[in-house]
């Protein structure tokens, strides 16, 4: 046995590089990293691959040893270059976010070290720093210093959290599932939806309140659907409203449907994955008065904040609440001293084992400062704005002036269908491939899309997007 321990050991050694192998494989991966950046603007947003092309990509997992240069210059070809590039400025599709530089470097030392993330009495300084983060965005959207909540993969993991927390804390269980009543919009993001599939909440009665011009939440309509369901008695438990939705960036009146919430002793969740972060455009903040008062909130780092995928957030005004649904005690982890002060994530999450998402965030903070952060906010909000105005100059139909930075648009052509035509329009633009656009469908009608939130998009990408428009069209007409 001992030999065999022995020999084993060798080949283990492998998994621990020495410096020079380390410093061999650094070189390589920056290099890339560099050329990658150092052409971004260049590179497509979009890159059509056919059916046949991505067949023909196959992966494998060595027994030995692959050299990296062989490994990285798989990754260019086969995974890089096909289809959307998120980190382009040319992003102006479904919700971008691009990805600053240093959000790499957070995670590169997150997983360098392996610090556990889950548990305080593991990794205090972890929790500490995630739960610091968490309370600063607590304190964005004006939630108080006892709010909490947890730092997840994305918008659609936060969501999920807030509706099972908001499941227990109304008390809602197979007994009273079916007569318990969740208010929404047709505009709600799709994962709202699936929160309440997932959170067993499948059964309750959702009701689709009516949307004014600007698609926001009709509130009257929610207050007589409270009351006339209360008066049936239903049991009213839940109400989810957006601040700015996918596909047009409305923002639901917050302060009234939270009044709305509170006289009916509901949960309020406000979901702002995309708009969120736009708080802290000072001209915006007006707009977002009443999210204070929501029971919870989900907003993106990795939307507003330009962070690279990976990182969203939900905030919890009872962190009781969220704790309870998520509390578990298990016997080999025993030995683990709590404190109240800072509540672990693994007690506040579906998580145990997790990544340190925190240093990805906290890094790019440090590195950057808030303030270039505000401005490419605001940046986006105004090229959104100039968009509006130059798109109608060209002859296209615009919805509602955009509350933050998405909107969206349409060609209206003699003689031709309307839906087919502005569909045609997003091959083209995916044909030329320099900007990505998508479309929508509201009340069965088509409209292309505009959705500004990458810190690469300024206004040359603008420009260069509605001369696309004109030529495409002019072609197409
Ligand atoms: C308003 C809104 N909520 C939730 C989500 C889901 O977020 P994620 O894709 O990070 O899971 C999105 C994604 O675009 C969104 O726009």
């Amino acid at each position: 046995m001992i030999q065999k321990l022995l020999k084993l050991e060798k080949q283990a050694l492998f998994l621990e590089p020495n410096e020079k192998i380390r410093s061999g494989w650094n070189k390589e991966v920056l290099e890339y990293a560099n050329q990658f950046l150092n052409t971004v603007n260049e590179i497509k947003a979009f890159n059509e691959y056919t059916e046949e092309e991505i067949n023909a990509i196959t992966f494998t997992v060595p027994d030995a040893p692959a050299d990296i240069k062989k490994a990285l210059s798989q990754l260019k070809t086969d995974i890089d270059l096909p289809g959307l590039n998120p980190a382009s400025g040319g992003h102006l599709g479904y919700i971008p976010g691009g990805g600053v530089f240093a959000t790499s470097l957070g995670d590169y030392l997150a997983a360098v070290f392996n610090k556990y993330a889950g548990i305080y009495y593991a990794g205090p300084g972890v929790v500490k720093l995630e739960n610091f983060l968490i309370r600063w965005m607590c304190n964005i959207i004006g939630f108080p210093k006892t709010a909490l909540g947890n730092l997840t993969s994305g918008g659609s993991i936060a969501n999920l959290i807030a509706v099972a927390t908001a499941r227990d804390a109304k008390n809602i269980t197979s007994k009273n599932v079916t007569k318990s009543v969740i208010y929404v919009t047709e505009q709600i993001h799709h994962s709202a939806d699936k929160a309440i599939r997932i959170a067993g909440l499948g059964e309750t009665i959702v009701r689709h309140i009516a949307m004014d011009k600007l698609f926001r939440m009709d509130y009257l309509n929610l207050k007589s659907a409270v009351e006339n369901d209360k008066h049936s008695g239903l049991n009213p438990f839940l109400v989810i409203a957006s601040a700015g939705t996918t596909d047009t960036g409305a923002i639901d009146p917050l302060d009234k449907i939270v009044d709305i919430a509170k006289e009916n002793n509901m949960w309020m969740h406000t979901d702002a994955a995309y708009g969120g972060f736009f708080i802290l455009v000072d001209s915006e903040k007006e707009k977002f008065k009443g999210i204070e008062k929501s029971d919870s909130v989900t907003i993106d780092p990795h939307k507003g904040l330009f962070l690279s995928y990976g990182i969203g957030a939900v905030l919890i005004k009872d962190v009781n609440a969220l704790n309870q649904t998520h509390k578990y005690q298990a016997n080999y982890m025993q030995d683990k001293t709590e404190t109240q002060n800072e509540p672990s994530p693994a007690d506040l999450s579906p998580e145990l084992t997790k990544h340190f998402r925190g240093l990805r965030m906290w890094l790019p903070l440090q590195l950057y400062g808030l303030n270039p952060f505000k401005a490419a906010l605001e940046e986006k909000i105004l090229l959104t704005r100039y968009f509006y105005e130059e798109i109608q100059k060209i002859g296209f139909e615009v919805g509602p002036f955009p509350d933050l930075s998405v909107m969206i648009y349409r060609f209206i052509p003699k003689n031709k269908d309307v839906n087919q035509f502005n569909l045609q329009i997003i091959e083209d633009v995916k044909k030329d491939g320099k900007v990505f656009l998508s479309s929508t469908r509201i009340n069965k009608n088509v409209w292309l899309r505009l959705a500004l939130l990458s810190f690469r998009t300024h206004k040359k990408t603008i420009d260069y997007t509605l001369n696309l428009l004109k030529k495409i069209v002019r072609e197409n007409k």
